[in-house]
This record gives C-alpha cells, sequence and structure tokens, in this order.
C-alpha cells in the first residue's frame, strides 16, 4: 500500500482544497466589505462609459483585504472591457523602483515577447516616451495599481509616483489612473503636496475586522473546503477573536484555521476544536516571529532589539527617545552608521506593522505628546531570534541607558490615563520622535 495514499484515504474532513484558504487565491466575495467594492465599482464605471475615474488610495492594516478585493474588482472590470483596458497590479515592496515599474508596464503593452524592452539600458525618458506610444497606439486606458506603494515612495521620493501621474496628461486617446494601497497611512504626509492631492481624490478606509466579521469570514472560506459538522463553532469563534487582536487580520485567521486544519488531518481527528487552534497558534507564532525576525533588514534588527532592551533596562514601554539613542549605541558596538532619527520613526512603524511592536502616544504634561513603544510578551524569543543572527555575534549591549526627563510624569500616569492616551495608529504622526 503507497503510505501516501493511505493517508489522504484516511482523511475524513476535507472535501475540498486546502491551499485555497491561504496564498494567493482570490475568492469571489468578500463579507464585509460589500461598501468597500461598491465605492470601487462606482469609480471605475465611469471607465466603461469613455469618462476618466480620479486616482484613488486606499488606506487599511495588513489582512483587511486591500489587495484581494481591488484584485477581485479589477479582474471584474477587465472582463468587462475585452481589449479596452490594461490593468497592472504592481506590488512595491517587488518593483521598488520607478524604472522598473515603467519597464513592467511597457513590457505589458507588448504585442509579442520580441518587443519586450530591456530591464536595463533605456534611459526614463525614452521609456516614458515608448510607454505614451504604446498606450496611445492601442487606445487602451492604463490602470495602474501600486499596492505597498509606502515602500515606493520611502526609497525613491514622491516623484517616483508623479511620473505615474503625468502618464494621464500626455495621453491623446484614453487616459490612465492610479491606484495607490498602503497599510502605513503616515506615508501620505511624506509626499510632495502636488502628488498628495492628485493620489488622494478619492480615498477609501479598510477598517479593521471584528471578531463578528472574521468569523464570518472564516466560515465563508472553509465552505466547500472541509465538511461542515467537522468544525465546532467554538473553534471558529477561538480562531476569529485571536485574529481580531491581530488588528482584525483576516490572514491570519485564515493561516490559522488551515494549520488547525492541517493538524487535525496529521493526526487522524474527524474535527477541528479549540485545541487544534491553540496549537496551531502556538506553531505559527513560533514559525512566524522566527522568520519575520530573520527576514528583517540589518538596521529593523538593531531598532527592534534596541525597542527591547531599553523596556528590560527601564521595566517600562520606552519612548522613541530612547530607543534612538540604544539603536545608536547599538549600531557603533556593530560598526554600523546609524540612520537618522526620522529613518528610524518610519522602522518603528514598519515594526508596528510587522506586529512586532506596538507604538502609541502617550500625553506626557509639561512635555507634550510623545510616542512611546511597548513589546509584548515573546520580547525573550525576539532577542534570542536577533542574537543568534551572524552579525549580533559577540555582541554585549553594555552601554545602553535610558532617559530619566519624561519619569516624573510617566509614573504619575494611572494605568487608565496611559491606555486612555493610547490613540490608535491611524492617527500616529510618524515624525513624533521625542
Ligand atoms: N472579506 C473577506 N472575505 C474573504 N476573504 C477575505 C476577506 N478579507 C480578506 N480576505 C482574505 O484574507 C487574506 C488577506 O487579505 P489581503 O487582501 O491580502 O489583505 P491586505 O492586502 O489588506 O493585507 C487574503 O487571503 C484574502 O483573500
Ligand atoms: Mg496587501
Amino acid at each position: 500500500m503507497n503510505p501516501f495514499l493511505e493517508k489522504t484515504f484516511q482523511n475524513t474532513i476535507l472535501t475540498g482544497d486546502l491551499s485555497l484558504l491561504g496564498g494567493s487565491y482570490i475568492p469571489d466575495s468578500f463579507p464585509h466589505r460589500e461598501k468597500q467594492i461598491e465605492h470601487l465599482v462606482n469609480l471605475l464605471e465611469s471607465i466603461t462609459r469613455n469618462i476618466n475615474p480620479s486616482n484613488l488610495f486606499i488606506y487599511g492594516r495588513t489582512g483587511s483585504g486591500k489587495t484581494s478585493t481591488v484584485m477581485h474588482v479589477t479582474t471584474l472590470l477587465s472582463e468587462a472591457l475585452p481589449g479596452k483596458i490594461v490593468i497592472k497590479h504592481i506590488n512595491c515592496q517587488v518593483f521598488d523602483s520607478i524604472y522598473s515599474i515603467m519597464v513592467t508596464l511597457v513590457n505589458t503593452l507588448s504585442a509579442q515577447p520580441d518587443q519586450n524592452i530591456p530591464l536595463s539600458g533605456w534611459t526614463l525618458d525614452r521609456i516614458y516616451v515608448e510607454l505614451i506610444s504604446r498606450i496611445d497606439e492601442k487606445g487602451v486606458f492604463l490602470l495602474v495599481v501600486l499596492d505597498e506603494i509606502d515602500k515606493l515612495v520611502q526609497k525613491n521620493g514622491s516623484d517616483s509616483i508623479y511620473v505615474l501621474l503625468k502618464i494621464a496628461d500626455d495621453l491623446k486617446k484614453r487616459s490612465s489612473s492610479l491606484i495607490g494601497i498602503t497599510n502605513y497611512i503616515g506615508f501620505l504626509e511624506s509626499l510632495d503636496s502636488r502628488v498628495q492631492s492628485r493620489l488622494r481624490q478619492e480615498t477609501i478606509m479598510f477598517p479593521p475586522y471584528n471578531a463578528t466579521e472574521l468569523k464570518d469570514i472564516i466560515k465563508y472560506r472553509v465552505d466547500g473546503i472541509v465538511k461542515k459538522e467537522s468544525v465546532d463553532d467554538s473553534a471558529i469563534s477561538l480562531c476569529a477573536a485571536i485574529a481580531a487582536q491581530e488588528h482584525g487580520d483576516a490572514r491570519k485567521a485564515l493561516d490559522l484555521m488551515k494549520m488547525a486544519i492541517e493538524l487535525a488531518i496529521r493526526e487522524g481527528k474527524d474535527r477541528i476544536s479549540e485545541l487544534e487552534i491553540t496549537r496551531a497558534k502556538d506553531l505559527l507564532e513560533i514559525n512566524v516571529l522566527r522568520e519575520t525576525i530573520k527576514g528583517l533588514p540589518a538596521h529593523s534588527k538593531c531598532v527592534l532589539l534596541s525597542t527591547i532592551l531599553s523596556q528590560d533596562i527601564s521595566k517600562r514601554p520606552s519612548f522613541t527617545g530612547e530607543v534612538y539613542e540604544n539603536y545608536s549605541t547599538i549600531c557603533s558596538e556593530l560598526g554600523y552608521s546609524p540612520l537618522t532619527s526620522r529613518r528610524v520613526g518610519d522602522i518603528i512603524s514598519d515594526l508596528d506593522d510587522s506586529g512586532l511592536i506596538t507604538t502609541r502616544i502617550a500625553n506626557l504634561g509639561r512635555h507634550g505628546r510623545t510616542r512611546y513603544v511597548e513589546v509584548g510578551e515573546k520580547r525573550e524569543e525576539m532577542s534570542k531570534y536577533i542574537l543568534e543572527e551572524e552579525q549580533f555575534s559577540g555582541f554585549q549591549g553594555k552601554k545602553l541607558g535610558r532617559q530619566t526627563r519624561f519619569e516624573g510624569e510617566w509614573a504619575d500616569k494611572s494605568q487608565n490615563e496611559k491606555s486612555i492616551d493610547a490613540i490608535t495608529q491611524a492617527t500616529i504622526d510618524p515624525d513624533i520622535i521625542n
């Protein structure tokens, strides 16, 4: 008997393809995103009437459904307008220069592979002219989706977006528009005002899902993949509650459920209970935490280590100023030149987005508003994973310190006040770094 076939045969839970719960699969509908979808459709519908839509800015935390919702709607749009529209979804984490984006756009408009232009060698001006002439020649509408647009701006400044906005002005026949997507609202402020006003002609917010909404999403997504009676309702509730705590991250909810189903199958169980969800959570956290930390750029590791050690030293959440001081000390011990405090402020926001730390604003009496940073209970594991990295070998961190100037005000605040002061990430000014 083939052992692989035997294992498959024993599974009594699955009725469909489990891989559809994760990765890049785009479902046909999105519970609790009806308003956002309607807004998107209303905006883009004008293209079907030869009227140019506004540019659009989409904001929401990780896992709030931005990427997949936009892909779903743009796929419907391209089906409705065959041959009349070119839609290009660009992930700016992968295509992080305006040059690579422009080359990709030109090559998307190649009729044959031999019309592709090279990945290097052409000047940007020449690529731009080629792009305009190809779009005009085809007489198509160009819709560019810049996903994780903050990464593009972080590396290349606002001008990179300006080039893409300008395409619309230079086309003779049809036009073009942009959809910018980000997890990080603070990025808008870093934009030049002319770019900002054009990009955010329309804005759609994707608020975090709450536990009830996540329950519906999990139920909808597991339907057809597992037998209905094999997943306990309490398991779905627990899974939703865990993901709701992680800023309502639907990806987290689906990953957890997928892992729990895999665990149950592997162990020959016929149902998924809260136990499987709890075990899946532990397993995912270990894997994800290690992977996330190992994948951070060198300076982000230093900032994270500084955050952890600053908190250990002062026994309270750290102010961004002390994180910066200690980060600089860590850099000098490792022989790196430290980044500016503004860049470190951006890194702190990125670390917050990836859920490794939490940033909040506190109102500290005469010192005014101050951003502070907190690392959760996984501190020890995190510093262990960082210090395991080769670049940190021999690291001692003897010269690290704390700042005492806010101490009085901090101690005066009751626990309640500290949490009332907490303002959500959405309103945090990335420049607040004391
Ligand atoms: N309302 C929803 N219904 C069904 N699946 C959803 C919903 N929202 C998000 N998802 C799924 O959750 C995962 C994360 O969504 P994604 O669009 O990548 O989020 P974001 O781009 O905001 O980080 C994807 O697998 C997506 O299909
Ligand atoms: Mg996304």
